[in-house]
């Protein structure tokens, strides 16, 4: 009898790394024209995850031959304070793509926030218009998360089409635009969420399962299929012998033996997002000034 295949595991950091040497290589191309991309972080308040994000992503831009222009803003700013500085850097033809932290204190409206950012400009892919043209086929910008997941998909499957794809998770920023990217690829997506029925009898059909969801080790080692691909966006912290932990929302040790192939947590999707930023901010760079986009870095 044929051992089954070792599980490969998706390592979502040397991948990281290769997209963002490939940002740097273009970057370095454009500087040549006299061109640097710019980006514009924006955080309101003193979040210690967000300064962590802001920071991690200020060193990423810089190390790849961007600009990184940063707006720290305290708790006690006015939503019409913040709006004139997004104007402003609607403005700015130094900068390419404009970041609002979220979540933004309670006092603000983040919809509105969002959607005051140039879309062009928008390299979140939060905007609404980013959103109805990435639900309508239209060249969008694409939220970094979804867009990293697609990423490591095609580079373990390559041609998507025709399998079934389960997204569990339906959030704005990961399971909506993600089912969108799979269904682009002509997946059959089913999109299950915290209430969804018989959600393993559903994920037991999935070539391909996204957990996205926001609690730990949801998904169980038999809810996969032999040979499937997992993707595990959660980076959930709980205790375990009186210890922090990070997991995602797949029971990993379990899942592992099931799955053709598996994201860790950490070390999976987590460094996808912010090469995936830079690589939305080349690209709205590009775009910007009319020339050809970078091959591979976008959906
Ligand atoms: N907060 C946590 N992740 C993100 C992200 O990807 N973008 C923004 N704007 N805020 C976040």
């Amino acid at each position: 009898m044929n051992a089954m295949p070792e599980t490969v595991l998706l390592d979502g950091k040397a991948f990281a790394a290769r997209i963002r040497a490939r940002v740097a290589a273009h970057v370095a191309g454009l500087a040549d024209r006299g061109l640097v991309p710019g980006l514009a972080v924006v955080l309101v308040g003193e979040d210690p995850a967000s300064q962590v994000y802001i920071r991690n992503k200020g060193i990423q831009t810089r190390d790849a031959g961007m600009n990184s222009l940063e707006h720290k803003l305290p708790d006690t700013t006015s939503q019409a304070e913040l709006l004139a500085l997004i104007d402003r850097l609607n403005a700015d033809p130094a900068v390419h793509g404009i970041l609002v932290q979220l979540p933004l204190p309670g006092h603000m409206d983040a919809d509105a926030v969002i959607n005051a950012i140039d879309p062009a400009k928008d390299v979140d892919g939060f905007h609404i218009l980013s959103a109805g043209r990435l639900a309508t086929g239209q060249r969008a910008m694409v939220p970094c998360t979804p867009l990293g997941c697609l990423m490591l998909l095609r580079d373990r499957l390559g041609d998507l089409t025709g399998l079934n794809a389960v997204v569990i998770g339906r959030s704005n920023i990961v399971g909506k635009p993600m089912a969108h990217l799979l269904l682009a690829e002509s997946c059959t997506v089913t999109i299950a969420h915290s209430r969804t029925r018989d959600i393993a009898d559903i994920c037991r059909r999935a070539d391909i399962v996204v957990a996205a969801v926001g609690r730990p080790r949801l998904v169980k080692g038999d809810w996969i299929k032999p040979g499937a691909t997992v993707i595990d966006v959660g980076i959930n912290r709980v205790e375990q012998d009186g210890k922090a932990l990070l997991v995602g929302d797949v029971d990993f040790a379990n899942a592992i033996k099931a799955a053709g192939a598996i994201t860790p947590v950490p070390g999976g999707v987590g460094p996808m997002t912010i090469a995936c930023l830079l690589a939305n901010t080349l690209t709205a760079c590009c775009r910007a000034h009319g020339l050809p986009e970078p091959e591979g870095l976008t959906a």
